[in-house]
């Protein structure tokens, strides 16, 4: 099972990029999971005029070929004034542009956000879910995680809080259940 983790941070050092770290940890053997940094991608502001002159930027092409590798998508990304990061909506809005790219939330997809405050990016997370459907997303669970430092052990890359653990785990077990599923179809 491959998995693909993306992270929707703006910033390379990001509560986010831990959260899927934990993930991963938690995922264990169950799957092997590469991992994008929307931060680094290289991938300017989506505009018609580049796309009219240039077509979908390399990285963008890249990061749609590596969706299509895998089984399945996580995504984690925080919320910045109640929204998704532009980060992430940029990389929304040209992979919806690009083949196979377009077809990218059709695979099994769990979202994650975290955030230092209590609410950990919860609303951003609602939006999301609430689009996912319309992008023709096989949405399987979406987690947050609020107070990112006392429930997560950064070091550890664990949920210090046994609630959160089930949660996540429960998410993870429906994204390969759901990948197997597809897979088998
Ligand atoms: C412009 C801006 C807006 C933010 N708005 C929110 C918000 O609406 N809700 C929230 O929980 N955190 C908000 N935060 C705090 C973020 O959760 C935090 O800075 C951060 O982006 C954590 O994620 P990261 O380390 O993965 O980048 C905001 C931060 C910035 C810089």
């Amino acid at each position: 099972m491959k998995i693909l983790a993306i992270n929707g941070s703006p910033n390379v050092n990001s509560v986010n990029g831990t959260l899927l770290d934990v993930a991963a940890k938690q995922l264990g053997d169950a799957a092997v999971v590469d991992r994008v940094n929307l931060a680094t991608l290289g991938a300017p502001l989506y505009s018609t005029d580049i796309e009219k002159a240039t077509g979908a930027p390399e990285p963008i092409r890249a990061l749609a070929a590596r969706i299509e590798a895998a089984d399945a998508v996580i995504i984690g990304s925080p919320e910045h004034n109640g929204l998704p990061t532009a980060t992430l909506k940029n990389a929304i809005d040209w992979l919806s542009r690009v083949e196979p790219g377009k077809k990218w939330l059709e695979k099994p997809l769990v979202l994650l956000s975290t955030s230092p405050g209590a609410g950990g990016g919860a609303t951003q997370l609602g939006t999301l879910a609430g689009l996912a459907p319309w992008w023709g997303a096989d949405l399987v669970a979406s987690v947050s995680i609020g107070s990112f430092f006392d429930a997560v052990d950064a070091d550890e890359r664990v949920l210090t809080k046994s609630e959160d653990v089930d949660r996540l785990s429960a998410a993870l077990a429906s994204l390969i259940e759901r990948s197997n599923a597809r897979l088998a179809s």
